[in-house]
């Protein structure tokens, strides 16, 4: 991981300056970042989808990782401001595709073969979004959904959805707000 940090040294030196310059950005910590980097990778992905986007630096992590697999990271963000801030970026990462909506109005649309699936954005929605997306998973695609234990009020509908279905096999990880990894079995 040394190897990456080095060589992405600018890049993560610029999230840092915004994390700590402006607020409600909410992005995950650099152990969870990672953890996606090495997910997407072991995983080989190369469709995935992030819901919530922020200024786009898990996104920035999970397209690195795609660089390395050929993959391609769709990323949905309904406000202006930090779709606008993801869009500046990310200008380097080609392997990225920006959706500037609410991610329940247009993951209908999206094509199957989902071989990661990253949740970060309306706590409420979790169980939705996978429901719109779970016919579109591809046999052992990777779901990981953050605040797990940060909104159990909220993600304990999702929680108790991926616990209880034979579809998965998940754990969850105390970083950050509670990082849930879940494996579906198809
Ligand atoms: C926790 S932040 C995402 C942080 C980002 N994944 C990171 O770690 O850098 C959640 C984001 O989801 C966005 N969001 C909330 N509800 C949404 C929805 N229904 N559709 C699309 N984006 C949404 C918010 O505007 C916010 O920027």
């Amino acid at each position: 991981m040394e190897k990456v940090i080095r060589q992405y040294q600018n890049t993560l030196a610029k999230f840092k300056e915004q994390k700590a310059e402006i607020h409600r950005l909410w992005n995950i910590d650099e152990e969870s970042a990672q953890l996606l980097f090495m997910l997407v990778l072991i995983r080989q992905a190369k469709y995935i989808v992030e819901i919530g986007t922020s200024n786009g630096y898990s996104t920035f992590w999970l397209a690195s990782a795609a660089l390395r697999t050929q993959g391609k990271v769709h990323t949905i963000e309904v406000d202006d401001s930090r779709y606008e801030l993801a869009k500046q970026n990310l200008v380097e990462l080609p392997n990225i595709i920006q959706y500037h909506a609410r991610a329940e109005d247009i993951l209908a649309s999206f094509e199957t073969g989902i071989d990661f699936l990253f949740i970060d954005a309306g706590k409420p929605g979790y169980i939705d979004y996978l429901r719109s997306l779970e016919d579109k998973l591809a046999p052992h695609a990777v779901v990981v959904a953050d605040n797990i234990c940060s909104h159990p009020e909220t993600t304990g509908t999702y929680r108790n959805y991926i616990e209880s279905s034979p579809a998965y096999i998940s754990m969850v990880h105390d970083i950050n707000a509670g990082l849930q990894i879940a494996y579906y079995q198809g």
